[in-house]
């Protein structure tokens, strides 16, 4: 593995659905490269996409459609993507109180929709969402060092 000082890829697209294939595709490429597993990969690329599709669906609504810039940066502990749009945001700190309630919800309590922002916390080890001007998502997951001590 390279070192970690420049150590980052961006990709900007289109906040377009037909567009959220190539951040898998660099997700996919990028993450294997960076000693990922295929479950690790797998689980980055379902969190991912949810929070690509959230920019698609929700930031530039009734705008005229913007861009969508996806940041990789492998760090000392794991890798951190950012996940940023230009367009209107909301109150996150009001969706993650949701989301964390689903935990004490049964199945059939939880409306359609609104399980993107839990299905990441889920699936990576850390999320945060800077909200001040569009949205950022920021997903970590740490790399294991299978055998190495901590
Ligand atoms: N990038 C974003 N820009 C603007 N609003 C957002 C963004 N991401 C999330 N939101 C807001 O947060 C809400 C919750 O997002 P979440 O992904 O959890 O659910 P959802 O997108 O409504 O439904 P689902 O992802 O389950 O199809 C959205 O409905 C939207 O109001
Ligand atoms: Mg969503």
């Amino acid at each position: 593995m390279k070192p970690v000082e420049n150590n980052c890829v961006t990709v900007k697209v289109p906040a377009d659905a037909e567009y959220v294939d190539i951040i898998r595709l660099t997700l996919y490429g990028i993450a294997s490269k960076w000693g990922f597993s295929y479950e690790e990969i797998e689980d980055m690329k379902v969190a991912v996409a949810e929070a690509c599709n959230n920019a698609v669906l929700h930031a530039y609504e009734g705008t005229s459609k913007g861009h969508i810039e996806v940041k990789f940066e492998m760090q000392e502990d794991g890798i951190r993507i950012s996940v940023k749009d230009e367009g209107s945001s909301f109150d996150y700190e009001h969706k993650e109180e949701e989301a964390t309630s689903l935990h004490n919800k049964d199945l059939n309590e939880i409306n359609a929709g609104g399980l993107g922002i839990f299905m990441m916390q889920a699936l990576m080890d850390d999320v945060k969402v800077h909200t001040e001007e569009g949205t950022e998502v920021i997903l970590t997951k740490f790399l294991q060092r299978n055998g190495e001590l901590a």
